[in-house]
This record gives C-alpha cells, sequence and structure tokens, in this order.
C-alpha cells in the first residue's frame, strides 16, 4: 500500500473510500399530471471500500450503472440514498470549503478526452485549468506545466497544441495531467482507454500503473473489457443491474468467478449473458430476478475460504429454471 499523497495516511487504519447503501433511481416517464411514475434503479444498494493505494476495477456490461456509481462517489449527483466516506469526510453531509478540498483530493478522468477538453485550449491552458492560482507566479505555472507534461510523458511542446493536433492517446495522456495537477490522492477512470485503439491502451494502462506507483494514487478504475480489467485491478467488483454481484481479489475473482453473471462475463460470449436474452428483452425485474437476488437476504456473503472474496446470494433455483426455459 502507498501512502506518500496523504499526511494523515500513515496512521490511518481506515479505508480510503467507504460506500454504504448507496442508491440511486432516475424517473424514466412520468403519470397524467407530471409526476415520476416509473423509475429505472441504476444503482441499488450497493455498499464497497476501496483501500488507499489500489486499484479497484468495478466492471459490468453497458447499462449496469458503473457511471452512476462513479458519480454517486464523486457527489457528481445526488443520491437518493446511502453515504460516502472518504479520507475521514462525510462526503454527502459536507459543507462547501470541505467539497472544495474533497474536489481536490477525488478527481475523474473520462472515455473521450476529445469530448472533456475545451478545443479552443492551449495545452498548458487546460492542464493548468485547475491548478490552484494561489501563491503561484506565471513562471511558477508554467514550470509545474512542464513538470505534469513530463509526467505523463508528453513532449514539452504539447503546451502550445491544441486538442484536435494531438492523438487520442496523447489526448488521454493531456486528460490525466490536467486530473493531476491539483495533487489527488483518488482518481476515478471511467472507461480511459474504451475509445483508443489497443497498442495505445496498453501505452495508456502502463503510464496510469507507473503514475499510482510514483505518486501512491488510489483507483477506482472501471471497464467493460475483462483484459484490460486483468491489467489494472487489485480487487474486481462486478456490477449486474445496478447491484453488487461479486467483490474479491482479482486473482480470485478470475481463478474462480463464483456469480453466473460474473462467469458470464469471464467466459468472454456476452450473449451468454442471462441464459441468451440480453437483459433489455428478457426485462429489468425478470432479468435481475433470474440472476440477482434471493427471496429473503440480498448481502454479499463470503465464499468458503476466501473472506475477501464476496458474492450476492442468487437464485440458483431461478436460474436453473430460467435457463431451462430457453
Ligand atoms: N440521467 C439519467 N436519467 C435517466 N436514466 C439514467 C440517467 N443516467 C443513467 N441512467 C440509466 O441508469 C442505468 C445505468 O447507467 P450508467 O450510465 O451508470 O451505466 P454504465 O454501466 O456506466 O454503462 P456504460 O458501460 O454504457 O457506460 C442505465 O439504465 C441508464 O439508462
Ligand atoms: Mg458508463
Amino acid at each position: 500500500m502507498h501512502c506518500a499523497a496523504s499526511t494523515r495516511c500513515p496512521m490511518s487504519t481506515e479505508p480510503l473510500l467507504t460506500v454504504a447503501n448507496l442508491s440511486k433511481r432516475f424517473p424514466v416517464a412520468t403519470d397524467f399530471f407530471g409526476r415520476p411514475s416509473t423509475f429505472v434503479s441504476a444503482v441499488d444498494d450497493v455498499g464497497l471500500q476501496v483501500e488507499r493505494g489500489e486499484t479497484l476495477a468495478l466492471v459490468g456490461e453497458s447499462g449496469s450503472g458503473k457511471s452512476t456509481l462513479a458519480r454517486l462517489i464523486l457527489r457528481l449527483i445526488e443520491p437518493t440514498a446511502g453515504s460516502v466516506r472518504f479520507d475521514g469526510l462525510d462526503v454527502l453531509n459536507s459543507g462547501k470549503s470541505q467539497m472544495l478540498e474533497f474536489r481536490r483530493k477525488a478527481q475523474i478522468i473520462f472515455q473521450d478526452p476529445f469530448e472533456s477538453l475545451d478545443p479552443r485550449m492551449k495545452g498548458e491552458v487546460i492542464v493548468a485549468e485547475g491548478m490552484s492560482q494561489v501563491g503561484r507566479s506565471k513562471a511558477e505555472r508554467k514550470e509545474r506545466v512542464a513538470e505534469l507534461l513530463d509526467l505523463v510523458q508528453l513532449p514539452a511542446d504539447a503546451a502550445q497544441r491544441f486538442p484536435h493536433e494531438f492523438s487520442g492517446g496523447q489526448r488521454q495522456r493531456l486528460s490525466i495531467a490536467r486530473a493531476l495537477a491539483v495533487d489527488p490522492i483518488f482518481v476515478v477512470a471511467d472507461e480511459p482507454v474504451s475509445a483508443l485503439d489497443v497498442s495505445m491502451q496498453s501505452q495508456i494502462l502502463n503510464l496510469m500503473r507507473d503514475l499510482q506507483d510514483r505518486l501512491g494514487l488510489t483507483y477506482l478504475f472501471i471497464s467493460h473489457d475483462m483484459s484490460v480489467i486483468r491489467h489494472m485491478a487489485d480487487r474486481v467488483a462486478v456490477m449486474y443491474l445496478g447491484r453488487m454481484v461479486e467483490i474479491g481479489p482479482a486473482a480470485e475473482v478470475f481463478s474462480n468467478p463464483i456469480h453466473p453473471y460474473t462467469q458470464a462475463l469471464l467466459s468472454a460470449v456476452p450473449s451468454l449473458i442471462v441464459g441468451g436474452e440480453p437483459p433489455a428483452m428478457l426485462g429489468y425485474e425478470a432479468a435481475r430476478e433470474a440472476i440477482g437476488e434471493c427471496s429473503s437476504d440480498r448481502g454479499l456473503q463470503p465464499v468458503a475460504g476466501q473472506p475477501n472474496h464476496l458474492v450476492a446470494c442468487f437464485g440458483q433455483d431461478a436460474w436453473t429454471r430460467h435457463r431451462g426455459q430457453q
């Protein structure tokens, strides 16, 4: 475990991030009077912890709630229920100054840097954007930008170039430099390499690992791609239709996946998921019943002999019954 970026770290045994019972329902239809009548449970009663210095990878199909969970954790949207504790802070009950400090410590990198970079800004302006202006002269800011560009292995002249003058991989390096400009301790990476070709992907992943080692960063790394997850994760959390279905050390989840959904994801044949039917065709609730829920206990249970490997209680009967109907 790394501790370099946090002075409180050596004494603290608390995980950097603790999420409990987090839920978000979005209204998707309204009734005659314009009141929300139908909701989608994008995130449903999710709990997890992230230790300092580790990479927790969040995996699941499109629509499983990964980005919504990330946005809830960063308080970019407000939850329907639940709590988020980060570095000693009760995030959802924090005031303005605490939130400013939280926003500095917890950064996000997105899938498509082109969309998140202002096309009219030069590299140096983009990187310096979030940097504290307080107590820094122009020369100091320039020097810091040069340092950051070097850190993400961009040439010095990147400072003078506009986003369209970079390759996709270089743009992602630029957005990483921008995120690091405020000295965060936690970085959420939401599908950071999904828009890149394969050779570029491994370069960015290697850079991220290198930066983690050098700066003591903690990552919440989101991807739907198991080979990318394999490359990055210390632990893996699997989401399915808004629920956490399995979480554990990467080696255990990959060698001994317990939940049928994790097994289906690892089999790399998406059509096997939920007995051959994509969730949308099966119907939201039916899919959840088939794979995600026992009638009584929805909590995660430890796998025998693997206390850190937890799996959601799943209706084996329902699963078998469902598959029997195919
Ligand atoms: N603002 C919103 N309003 C209504 N529904 C939403 C909203 N944001 C997300 N959803 C729904 O919540 C569910 C989860 O979406 P989310 O974007 O979190 O999934 P994801 O796992 O990140 O998917 P992807 O891999 O495609 O990025 C989806 O059914 C989505 O349609
Ligand atoms: Mg997403």
